[in-house]
């Protein structure tokens, strides 16, 4: 149930909080598009009495990457078919994928689309005479499910009215699951292993962010979906600009953090996603690119992606560079090749752009299109309508800058770092990409037993987007309820005490309340870092030697030594964090699952000696992709007792030609 907005001000915290103990079979932490998902389809496979719980950081109603809402849907098959699904994702992400995950994905993607549709999210339909039907008028052209046409923008995307789309699928799954069953604004911060069986997942501990509260929860198997991580560079956003980022802020790498500490294997972490976004404001590009057909020039006002120097620079980059569509990450080297060259700063062209489409229209229809593109950003990224309109830009007349920002990590979107887990017990899935227990396969599962993730969670199959999350989140939920019908004499057991994780979660409280009176600006004291501080250190360090902005994604092997010591001492400091109320508190558990997040990203790129990705980073001692030793995935281990990371690779197996 969601506790009341909270009245002005933070609620202070003390030094003992209440305890509230539950055991469930099932526990969804996390609540966004792949736990909404997992909390629709679990009910319907579960057997009756199976005790189920969900727990939020946020209000379900607009937590996650979907707060805002979103202007498209950018997964959904159709008539194209999943194996160009895999073609597609693969060349996106230079050829290392799971093809295994992003097949299956690609065979169930569309239904969730079309429970969108059925709860009430509008999606955009072609009209008989084949114009764009937005809004009502969409509607009236009757469902995606019953044959009707969407709006297409790019292979694979479709478009949508979809400000509320989070509320919309919110809804289903609070409706599905009750709100009894439904914990809001509690913050997990660590996941809890059986004592019998140190691989087996039994529970997981996290406080209320609105009472003085800690919540000790045994399960038999969990989803973890707590999306990816932001925050770990420094935003360009600066100054006035602060705490404006692409990527939802409070996805704080709960999902790595929390699943790496419990003993899982990660995979493909190097990755991230530094996206081509509208500087200052953080719009995305896609419509642009793809409904509105604009360009980007540089600062000569050349369209510099489609030229020869353009051309040869990707051929360095075949296969992928010379696909029909040009990886994100090589469109972003293209970009950084003209910014570094002195050709910036690059502008997207939406005034030609909005010209050539208007030749053949009509003047309702042009007045219409002008406000399709403010409604773009006003259904997911509304700041960068207010940056438009405070800096006087009207899109048909002032062209916008476009800048690659500070990097991110994500396992849904255009990236594809996460967990590495299990396939689907199908013929065709190789058995290095399957696994489970006493003989069953589940789908989704971690490397640790009973532990399953989805959307950002999962390594290795990128461009899920919001509805593939939804979809591998309900996927992962039948995998779940096999897994308590194959394991229903499994008695979870936690090995450390009720005190013990009481000390662990308020820790940052108790430092707090100790020293505070030593000094008379509560923010400064020799015997407690606040995680504001925390957070500053932790962004300027990675953005200097972790290919942030500063070095334009540029890192080596010295740099990254270097950083690794930083993030050791940072670590040992955050025994210090120091939190004066709860809200601090979520902040002081951020920041440390931050630094672990970031620490694995770090590790996979010093591992993997090649530049798989250029435009996303760059290893100066290591330029270029070198397939011979690299083309695998690189994956990872963290034995919390010991401080110990393992690295390995593991096979890249080819399934669709
Ligand atoms: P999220 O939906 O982000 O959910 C994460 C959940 O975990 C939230 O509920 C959060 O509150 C909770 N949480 C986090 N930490 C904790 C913790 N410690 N304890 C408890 N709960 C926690 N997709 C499209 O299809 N079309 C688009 O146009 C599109 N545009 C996008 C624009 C932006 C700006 C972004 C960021 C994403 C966009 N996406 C788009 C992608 C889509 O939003 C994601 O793929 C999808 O939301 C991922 O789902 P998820 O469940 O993994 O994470
Ligand atoms: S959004 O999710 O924040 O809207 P973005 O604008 O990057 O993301 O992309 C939306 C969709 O358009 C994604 O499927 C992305 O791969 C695709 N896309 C964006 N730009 C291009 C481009 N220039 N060419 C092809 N596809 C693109």
């Amino acid at each position: 149930m969601a506790l009341p907005n909270k009245p002005l001000g933070e609620t202070k915290a003390v030094r003992d909080p209440a305890v509230e103990e539950r055991e469930v079979d099932i526990l969804i932490v996390g609540g966004g598009m792949a736990a909404c998902g997992t909390a629709f389809e679990v009910k319907k496979w579960a057997p009756a009495g199976t005790k189920i719980l969900l727990v939020d950081k946020a209000a379900m109603e607009r937590s996650g990457a979907v707060a805002q809402g979103l202007s498209a849907i950018n997964t959904y098959v159709g008539k194209n078919t999943p194996e160009d699904y895999v073609k597609m994702v693969r060349n996106d992400l230079m050829g290392i994928v799971r093809e295994d995950l992003i097949f299956d994905l690609g065979c169930h993607v569309d239904d969730s689309v079309h429970l969108f549709e059925e709860w009430g999210l509008p999606i955009w339909k072609k009209s008989a005479d084949s114009k764009n039907m937005d809004g009502k008028k969409g509607q009236s052209m009757g469902t995606l499910k019953a044959g009707a046409e969407p709006v297409r923008t790019g292979k694979w995307q479709i478009m949508i009215n979809g400000e509320s789309y989070k509320r919309v699928v919110a809804e289903a799954a609070k409706l599905a699951l009750g709100t009894e069953n439904i914990l809001e604004r509690v913050f997990i911060v660590e996941l809890l292993n059986d004592a019998n069986n140190p691989k087996q997942i039994a529970g997981a501990v996290g406080f209320s962010v609105r009472e003085n509260k800690v919540y000790i929860i045994k399960c038999k198997t969990m989803m973890v979906a707590c999306g990816g991580a932001v925050n770990i560079y420094q935003p360009r956003s600066i100054g006035e600009g602060t705490a404006l980022a692409w990527y939802p802020v409070w996805n704080a790498g709960s999902t790595y953090t929390m699943c790496l500490r419990a003993g899982a294997e990660l995979s493909m972490m190097e990755n991230r996603f530094t996206p081509a976004r509208f500087k200052d404001g953080y719009g995305p590009v896609g419509a642009w690119f793809l409904l509105f057909k604009a360009k980007t020039l540089n600062g000569m006002g050349e369209a510099y992606a489609g030229s020869d120097a353009a051309k040869k620079e990707l051929q360095k980059y075949a296969p992928y560079g010379t696909a029909a569509i040009t990886p994100t990450c090589l469109r972003n080297h293209l970009m950084l090749v003209e910014m570094k060259e002195g050709r910036g700063p690059i502008i997207m062209d939406t005034v030609t752009a909005l010209a050539d489409l208007a030749k053949t229209m009509d003047k309702k229809e042009l007045k219409h299109l002008e406000s399709e593109a403010w409604e773009d950003f006003l259904d997911m990224t509304c700041g960068q309508a207010n940056l438009w309109c405070a800096t006087n830009t009207e899109p048909e007349k002032k062209n916008s800058e476009v800048m690659p920002t500070e990097p991110y990590l994500l396992g849904s979107h255009s990236g594809c770092c996460g967990m590495w887990v299990s396939g689907p017990d199908f013929d065709w899935v190789p058995a290095a990409y399957k696994w489970g227990d006493k003989g069953k396969v589940y789908n989704r599962m971690t490397t640790v037993l009973g532990l399953f993730t989805a959307g950002d969670g999962v390594g290795c199959s990128g461009h899920k987007f919001s509805s593939g999350s939804h979809a591998e989140g309900r996927m992962a939920a039948k995998s779940m309820v096999q897994f308590i019908r194959d394991h229903a004499d499994f008695k979870p057991a936690i090995k450390e005490t009720k005190e013990q994780l009481v000390d662990m979660v308020y820790k940052p409280v108790r430092n707090f309340l100790d020293h505070c009176n030593y000094t008379t600006a509560v923010d400064i004291n020799p015997n407690y870092v606040k995680p504001a501080g925390m957070a500053l250190r932790l962004m300027k360090a990675t953005n200097e030697y972790g290919a942030g902005t500063a070095t334009y994604y540029l890192t080596n092997g010295k740099n990254l030594e270097i950083i690794m010591d930083m993030l050791q001492t940072m670590r040992e400091d955050c025994e210090k964090l120091g939190a004066g109320d709860l809200h601090e508190l979520m902040r002081a558990w951020e920041i440390y699952h931050r630094i672990y997040t970031v620490e694995a990203h770090l590790r996979h790129i010093q591992f993997r000696k090649e530049t798989r990705y250029p435009g996303f980073y760059y290893r100066g001692d290591f330029p270029g992709q070198d397939d011979k030793n690299w083309f695998c995935f690189v994956n990872s281990t963290y034995d919390k007792a010991k401080n110990e990371w393992t690295l390995l690779k593991r096979d890249y197996i080819k399934i669709i030609p």
